[in-house]
């Protein structure tokens, strides 16, 4: 069974893709990491919650540590990053909410 990470799937576009892939690919395990900020909610997939090709993962996408850990434990055959800050005047005055800066 291959794996697909998707981040940000509590939120809005990220809800209907994990739906879709959840629905759409059943012999994939799908796999949907989200922080669940003020944009996530998972009563958006509340229908396929149960879904055996399903799982929630909570967790931070700047958190190095924990990243590294999942993908190496994990070993995903592809990601969908959709974990982001859709409003735009937040995403400026608070970047590093994206990105690990160097
Ligand atoms: N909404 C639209 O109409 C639209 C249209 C085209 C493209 N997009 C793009 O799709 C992407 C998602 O947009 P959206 O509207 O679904 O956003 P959203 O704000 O509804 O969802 C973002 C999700 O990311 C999660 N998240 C935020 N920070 C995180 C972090 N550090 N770690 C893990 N998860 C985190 C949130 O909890 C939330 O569930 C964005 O890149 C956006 O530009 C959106």
């Amino acid at each position: 069974m291959k794996t697909i990470l998707i981040t940000g799937g509590a939120g809005f576009i990220g809800s209907h893709v994990v739906r879709l892939f959840v629905e759409k690919y059943p012999d994939y395990k799908i796999v949907n990491l989200d922080k669940l900020t003020y944009a996530g909610n998972l009563n958006n997939l509340k229908d396929i919650e149960n879904k055996p090709n399903y799982e929630f993962v909570k967790g931070d996408i700047v958190d190095a540590d924990f990243i590294q850990k999942l993908f190496e434990e994990r070993k995903f055959d592809g990601v969908i990053h959709l974990a982001a800050e859709s409003h735009v005047d937040r995403s400026i005055s608070n970047p590093t909410e994206f990105f690990l800066p160097t």
